[in-house]
């Protein structure tokens, strides 16, 4: 490591151009090194299910490379699913080892923006509607990844909730809701696990463009959460030279190939020769840049070299994809299925044997391979009991009424001679996507209409789900025995998928957003601010997801946080006791059921009366256990008064007001199992 004298020094040795060369993009993703002072180039790749393809430096055509296939990793609404911080931590590090083997410095995940309405386009790229669960998983992964001396890119800085207009919409979001929803986790990324690297983001917040935003980018990231890490524009969100330079914006990159003329290329240049933007402010670009080359040791020393596509890396995304699976509904418990009791399955749906990794944007992998629920199917059973794979519908464009109609017969008349039938259905990446949001939550291609006609010829239906966000699931839940949510699960997906339904895995995913009964179930349209016109109105300040559900009697159709096993677990015995400044919450969890299984014990507070209105209960702490069966757990939690508060726009600062808390421990925001109502009044005013 180099010391900040000897990284002076370079500074000092550096021309005017070499520095301009190292804040803007030289390549689609690379700025320019100083080779004369040993100075390589940053080079940077998506993120965040894998490592993208390889593109020429200039130009969006891919390489067609042999050696850049990659392991595909779970989305990161799938990783949230599960809940599991351990999983977390080991994608980011296998993460982390594959960007190196790729030769790169800086990987542009994970994507940690809230899910705000269930048509957001990125949804699967992002976590959860609930800030604290989206900490909680996003800081392991940045851990994981930065172990192999490569940066985490935290994207996108900041109130980027939509696609539609996304290079230009202005959103316009009341400061308690900024505090309590949009920056909490991104906060949590860049202080309490420093990401190293931040991309700030396309939109406009509070009429500035994030590049060039004052507030965010000086009052809140350098002064209030004192972040020295590099920052960098999403790819054409920079509009600015001397704004954006002067609010800290640090390495401009964008989709253009003419780099020279960047606003961080010739016009930074003229503008610091003309002395309108101080030597210093570039100097402290460039060493901060230099800092994070220093960290990650491009700079002297011995750097990691990485591996892919290793069956570690598989292994684990296996195991991560099978615990991000959500059991919906089991009537009658009909999962797990028995193949010994079972001849024939029709799998219907095109999702059943569709691959998803290459689509979505930029988030498109390259996948080495990737089990669809058919495969996972056929690799589980072996080939003793009878799979028959039909599309029942079609994604393609030119598909009419008439296309949906003979798929449907032919569907129909598969399922009538089959013991059971697997629909897998959902979303694909034309609907999960970057650049687009959706229009409507109803499933699309006439799903609807495929599980009733399926329904009436053979009522032995199990559903699956694909998608990155909350669709339209009543139909189908009302016609299948039992109905599973999973994701774009990586590569290993399928055979997860095929694992829970028969049992070899114990399903424990949870919901880490909630799936409404309608869109105007959601707060942003049921008030009609999504997705604006030019503006965006986040009118539903603090209540999103299932702050809003629960606060105003909302009914889900499956509750954040839901998610049911193949085993039972009991609660008792909950004990509230106030320590100082600390609240200690226990509980006992007993697994009552017949499977050794995990659960997701989840502690929510709320706050009875206060001045302002606040949601009836919030996420405060969770832990998965795994249980054997007939074996118990205690639980202890500890609240601190941080977690009373809420964040007060009068006296700008977060407040704790004395009174009277429910505090609630469920296995999902609605299934709450015990509470207590405790006073709070003595609180000893140490944070
Ligand atoms: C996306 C970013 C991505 C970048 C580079 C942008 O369009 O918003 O998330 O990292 O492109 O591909």
């Amino acid at each position: 490591m180099l010391t900040t004298e000897a990284l002076n020094t370079l500074i000092n040795a550096m021309t005017l151009e070499e520095k301009i060369g190292m804040l803007h993009g030289n390549g689609i993703f690379e700025t320019r090194g100083v080779k004369r002072l040993n100075i390589p180039p940053l080079k940077m790749s998506d993120g965040p299910m894998g490592v993208r393809k390889e593109f020429p430096a200039a130009s969006w055509v891919a390489k067609d490379l042999s050696d850049d296939y990659v392991t595909y990793f779970l989305s990161n609404t799938a990783l949230a699913a599960t809940w599991n911080e351990d999983h977390a931590y080991t994608f980011g590090q296998s993460l982390g080892s594959e960007t190196r083997s790729r030769g790169k410095d800086v990987i542009l995940a994970p994507g940690i923006n809230i899910i705000r309405s269930p048509l957001c386009g990125r949804n699967f790229e992002y976590m959860s509607e609930d800030p604290y669960l989206i900490s909680r998983m996003a800081k392991p992964i940045i851990k994981g990844i930065q172990e192999n001396d490569v940066a985490a890119c935290l994207k996108h800085y900041a109130a980027n909730n939509q696609e539609t207009d996304r290079l230009s919409i202005n959103v316009e979001v009341d400061e308690r809701s900024l505090e309590e929803l949009y920056l909490p986790a991104f906060k949590a990324c860049l202080t309490e696990e420093k990401s190293l690297t931040l991309m700030a983001a396309y939109n406009k917040l509070r009429g500035d463009y994030c590049c060039e935003s004052n507030f965010l980018l000086q009052d809140v990231l350098r002064k209030r959460w004192a972040y020295d890490g590099v920052v960098i524009s999403d790819w054409g969100a920079c509009h600015s030279t001397e704004a954006s330079a002067l609010a800290g914006l640090d390495v401009e990159m964008a989709v253009t190939t003419d780099f020279d003329d960047y606003y961080f290329g010739d016009p930074l240049y003229e503008q610091v020769k003309n002395q309108i933007i101080p030597m210093k402010v570039i100097d402290e670009k460039i060493f901060r840049l230099l800092s994070l080359m220093n960290q990650l040791n491009m700079l002297d020393g011995q750097r990691q070299s990485g591996v892919r596509n290793t069956i570690e890396h598989q292994q684990s995304t296996l195991k991560a994809a099978e615990e991000s699976i959500v059991l919906l509904h089991n009537d009658g418990q009909i999962l797990p299925l028995d193949s010994k009791q079972i001849r024939s399955i029709a799998v219907i749906g095109e999702n059943g044997n569709r691959s998803h990794a290459d689509g979505g944007g930029s988030a498109e992998i390259k996948a080495l391979y990737e089990h669809t629920p058919l495969a996972g199917l056929s690799m589980y059973l072996g080939g003793n009991v009878k799979l028959t794979y039909i599309k029942g519908y079609t994604s393609d464009p030119n598909a009419n009424k008439d296309t949906y109609f003979n798929l449907r017969e032919e569907a129909c008349r598969l399922a009538s001679n089959h013991d059971l039938i697997l629909f897998v259905g959902g979303l694909n990446h034309d609907h999960d996507t970057e650049g687009k949001d959706r229009t409507t939550i109803e499933l699309p291609y006439e799903q609807d209409l495929l599980i009733q006609s399926l329904k009436a010829v053979n009522n032995n239906i199990i559903s699956v789900n694909i998608s990155g966000s909350a669709v339209d699931l009543s139909t189908v839940a009302k016609h299948s025995k039992a109905l599973i949510q999973t994701w774009y699960n990586g590569m290993e997906g399928g055979r997860a998928l095929a694992h829970v339904l028969f049992g070899q895995a114990v399903p424990s995913g949870k919901l880490p957003f909630t799936f409404g009964q309608t869109l105007e179930d959601y707060a942003a349209h049921s008030i009609g601010e999504f997705p604006g016109d030019n503006t965006v109105h986040y009118k539903d300040c603090i209540f999103v997801g299932y702050r809003h559900f629960d606060t105003h009697d909302v009914t889900p159709l499956y509750p954040f946080g839901h998610g049911l096993s193949y085993s039972a677990f009991k609660y008792h015995d909950m004990s509230v006791t106030t320590i100082d400044t600390s609240v200690i919450v226990e509980i006992t969890v007993e697994n009552t059921g017949q499977y050794e299984a995990k659960e997701v014990v989840q502690l929510y507070v709320g706050d009875q009366e206060s001045s302002e209105p606040r949601p009836t209960k919030e996420l405060k702490d969770f832990m998965k256990i795994n249980l054997k069966p007939q074996s118990t757990q205690k639980l202890v939690f500890t609240l601190k008064k941080s977690d009373f508060s809420f964040y007060s726009e009068k006296y700008k600062k977060w407040v704790m007001e004395p009174g009277n808390f429910i505090l609630s421990i469920g296995s999902s925001s609605k299934d709450i199992r015990q509470s207590k109502t405790i006073l709070l009044d003595v609180f000893k005013e140490v944070e």
